[in-house]
């Protein structure tokens, strides 16, 4: 049986089992945990003002097993202008994922998009810009020890096109590859035990990224630098091809790391398909193949699959105001016909 036509059965079984489930009660409150489902850690994306939600927060314990910081373990969070640290919100994370017997996941250390001032006034400083660098990251890798399972060390380093890296305040500062080695090191000096991970967008739909993506990995390896990972963001669209997620975790995995698909939703793109139901099935289709991609790989290579966000209305695109629902459950908490197929996956 084909990807497509075993996920078309899988999505329209997922569509009937969400119609079926109880009105009133959010079926996401009720329905079997996915942790006790999932054969792999599931983690979520989460913002510590959430947690103070009681149902945000029973709907995350219930049904994840890992925790990532949506943004404040970033160094838009941690690092001040004045080029001090905060760490109340990572903190307020760190414990709630212990107290809920949740792994945590640190994203992420280094990350093109996140040059801030404290780091540009030292731009071409030479050793001081290595120190401050090794320091930042001792830091915040080093708060977690024996608590994070692993770390996006280096976020997006790979060029939009995919034709080469992206040029950025720490290449410019350590070098091309340099400022990705020495992260990984720093990392590791500061966490012996946190799986340390390269984490890029769009591999499953830019072939030549992924590509640029894993020869980076291979560089990074034959320096010596403790690379222990690969995360595959898998920000997908309802039009995002059947089978292109299989094949880029498959690629990904050739290196024989362990494979985090780290920040998995579904755009509905309310504009490519009139039809909110054919939407939500092509959506449910994704998070299946998504799943069925990892239950694929060798179990030492199955990391994780956590997902960008608990809620649609918790969603990052809806802050700007967009009418979309990308994850596994509704506004009110109700599990969508996606969360009904990646259990569907699981219980195989
Ligand atoms: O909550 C504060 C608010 O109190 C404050 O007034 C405001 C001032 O700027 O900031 C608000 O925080 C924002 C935060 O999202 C929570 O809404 C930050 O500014 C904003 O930068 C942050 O955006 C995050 C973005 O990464 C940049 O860090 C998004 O939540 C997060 O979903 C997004 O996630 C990225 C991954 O890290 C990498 N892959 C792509 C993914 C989506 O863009």
């Amino acid at each position: 049986m084909t990807i497509a036509r075993r996920s078309l059965i899988l999505s329209g079984l997922a569509l009937a089992a969400c119609g079926k489930q109880a009105r009133g009660q959010p079926a996401g409150a009720a329905a079997q945990p996915l942790k006790s489902l999932a054969p792999f850690p599931i983690g979520c994306a989460v913002k510590s003002d959430l947690l103070a939600d009681p149902a945000y927060a029973a709907l995350l314990a219930r049904h994840f097993s890992q925790l990532t910081g949506e943004w404040e373990m970033k160094m838009e969070y941690i690092l001040r202008d004045d080029g001090s640290f905060r760490f109340e919100a990572p903190d307020r994370l760190a414990g709630f994922a212990r107290a809920n017997g949740m792994r945590l996941f640190g994203h992420t250390l280094i990350w093109y998009a996140q040059e801030r001032p404290a780091f540009a006034r030292i731009d071409g400083a030479g050793q001081g810009f290595a120190d401050a660098y090794r320091n930042y990251i001792l830091a915040v890798a080093g708060r977690y020890p024996g608590q994070a399972v692993g770390w996006d060390v280096v976020n997006e380093p790979v060029a939009e096109n995919g034709e080469g890296l992206r040029a950025c305040l720490w290449s410019k500062n350590l070098g091309e590859v340099g400022y990705v080695v020495r992260a990984f090191e720093h990392a590791r000096e500061a966490d012996p035990q946190a799986v340390l991970f390269l984490n890029d967008y769009n591999l499953e739909h830019n072939s030549r990224k992924r590509s640029t993506f894993l020869r980076l990995a291979e560089q990074v390896l034959k320096a010596g630098a403790p690379l222990g990972g690969l995360g595959t963001q898998s920000h997908l669209t309802v039009d995002t091809e059947p089978g292109a997620v299989t094949a880029a975790v498959r690629e990904l995995a050739g290196l024989g790391l362990p494979i985090h698909v780290s920040e998995l939703d579904v755009q509905l793109k309310p504009g490519v398909l009139p039809d909110r139901e054919a939407r939500l099935r092509r959506q449910a289709r994704l998070y299946g193949e998504a799943a069925e991609a990892l239950m694929g790989l060798p179990a030492r290579q199955r990391f994780a699959l956590t997902v960008w966000g608990l809620r649609d209305r918790d969603h990052w695109l809806r802050r700007g105001g967009k009418p979309e629902g990308p994850t596994l459950f509704d506004d009110a908490g109700g599990a969508k016909p996606a969360f009904a197929a990646l259990a569907e996956v699981f219980k195989r």
